[in-house]
């Protein structure tokens, strides 16, 4: 219950599933890479979306499309303008801060008056922060021997609000000049050049999000495959922000993945309703299936205010994450707004001809996004699970089988008995044709186990002395349960292939 991000971070590290991007240079902030578990974890939970939402339904085509577009696109998709954040930097840490998030400010006053403190500027979100925030602030009167300040205030604002003569309120260590910059728009798009220029006319940018690629497609896809309205495109892939801010491991990140889908309807006030309705019910289904506990997920409308500019609706499926409950996945009704402006940027109507009705008309679309890195920092956080198995604790992975990085473990009982290891090693062979399957054959065999449990193998197999010289099969344990079943050698294949591909 009281998992904590340290506990995270560092089991992923420990076995070889995320670790900090350039560790050796000391790392860069925002960047992750995916170690050996990782990456299975990875594209199992990217084949799971595939099957589910393209494979497994008739009215969705997949697409993989360039990470750089011509940067007309983000003209017309509205990026170029409004894809930013806004932003305050501190003009004595140089620190950037995003100014759309609450903070706290405690000032530090000398008795003589003089403003001489410091300014400490967080995201205060929540009640602990802001606990943080005071007892930091008093520490530091401490070390600066400032006996007899005081912490004048505390202010509770978005910066976005703050007025030019509030800010100029908020001092600097040391003198009375304002610490905090205005707000302002920071676009998030990391930049490039294409080709050997270097100027204006070569500047192009790394995608924020995949949808993009999927709109400036669609008259191709159209034209190309047999989709008939309504229907979806998927793409999964890699996206890029400059974010202000990343934090939190993985679930902000520079670099990430994308997993969107745009799925067009016909147009209209009330037709994208049921659709809008049905996605947010198959995407809660989805990541049910692929093992988030239910008690963990909530929903997060959007009204008014707090709608993207071309959003009509948006459903955010939430997570519980130890830091809070946070956006995991977005389900938006966009109307026609991304057709329409590429079809005005590149002057091709981006239509729709139904040959039944013999219309033509610009479809509308329901957009569900799915962030690869923070499902698998959900599933990771919904996994983790500690018990006591025989007076001694355990921490292991309840991952789901599907998405388990390894899916079986190999254990000969013991290393030194030829016949008995050749017989894992021939059940190793078999079932490593089909799964990620693991080979370990040091060290006690309850050893064994727990280090299979500790990154989520939900079977292990044992080939012990009565698989050899009673011909009695081999053992099977449970990750969860830890039960374990013995059946024979040549029903090992069709066991597993029920409990993991279903
Ligand atoms: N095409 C719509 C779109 O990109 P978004 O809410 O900006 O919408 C969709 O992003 C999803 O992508 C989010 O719900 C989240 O899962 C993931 N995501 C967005 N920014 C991210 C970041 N900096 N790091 C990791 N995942 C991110």
């Amino acid at each position: 219950a009281n998992l904590k991000m340290e506990e995270i971070v560092s089991l992923c590290k420990r076995r070889g599933i995320i670790f900090p991007s350039s560790e050796i240079y000391n790392g860069f902030a925002g960047f992750f890479d995916y170690g050996p578990l990782g990456a299975e974890l990875k594209r199992n939970v990217k084949d799971a979306f595939w099957k589910n939402f393209v494979h497994n339904r008739e009215d969705v085509v997949g697409i993989d499309s360039s990470i750089i577009h011509n940067p007309i696109t983000w003209q017309s998709s509205g990026h170029l303008d409004g894809f930013s954040d806004p932003m305050v930097d501190c003009r004595e840490t140089k620190l950037r801060y995003r100014a759309d998030q609450l903070f706290c400010s405690p000032v530090v006053l000398e008795e003589c008056g003089s403003t001489v403190g410091f300014v400490c500027v967080l995201e205060a979100n929540d009640e602990d922060m802001v606990k943080e925030a005071t007892s930091q602030a008093k520490k530091l009167l401490k070390e600066k021997e400032m006996k007899g300040s005081a912490i004048k205030a505390f202010q509770f604002r978005d910066l976005t609000q703050v007025t030019e003569e509030e800010m100029a309120q908020i001092p600097s260590p040391g003198s009375n000049k304002p610490t905090l910059t205005m707000p302002r728009d920071f676009n998030l798009m990391f930049q490039t050049n294409v080709g050997a220029m270097q100027d204006a006319s070569s500047v192009a940018y790394l995608r924020p999000e995949t949808a993009q690629g999927i709109f400036i497609n669609y008259k191709n896809v159209v034209g190309s495959s047999r989709v008939k309205i309504p229907f979806g495109i998927a793409q999964i892939g890699k996206a890029f922000r400059n974010e202000i801010t990343p934090r939190n491991f993985i679930f902000r990140s520079r670099e990430f993945e994308q997993m969107e889908i745009e799925y067009f309807i016909p147009p209209g006030d009330e037709e994208w309703k049921p659709y809008h309705e049905k996605w947010i019910a198959d995407s809660r289904a989805f990541l049910e299936q692929v093992g988030l506990k239910d008690e963990l997920m909530g929903y997060d409308v959007h009204e008014g205010d707090g709608l993207a500019h071309y959003a009509r609706a948006c459903t955010d499926i939430t997570f519980k994450f130890p830091f809070g409950v946070q956006e995991l996945m977005g389900i938006a009704a966009r109307g026609d707004f991304d057709l329409k402006s590429h079809s005005e940027g590149s002057g091709k109507v981006l239509d729709y001809f139904d040959e039944e009705t013999k219309e033509k008309f610009i479809p509308h679309v329901i957009e569900p996004s799915l962030g690869v890195d923070r499902l698998i920092l959900a599933l990771i956080c919904s996994a983790y699970a500690e018990d006591e198995i025989n007076g001694e604790k355990r921490s292991y992975l309840s991952f789901h089988p599907s998405i388990a990085p390894v899916k079986v473990a190999v254990l000969p009982l013991v290393k030194n008995k030829e016949p008995l290891v050749e017989a894992a090693r021939d059940l190793f062979d078999k079932l490593s044709k089909r799964w990620n399957v693991q080979w370990d054959q040091t060290g006690a065999i309850g050893r064994r186990y727990r280090r299979a449990d500790e990154v989520g193998v939900p079977f292990c197999v044992t080939v012990d002395f009565e698989t050899i010289e009673d011909n009695a099969g081999v053992t099977i344990r449970d990750r969860d349960s830890t039960d374990q079943v013995r059946i024979p050698i040549d029903e090992v294949i069709p066991y597993l292939s029920k409990m993991i591909d279903g």
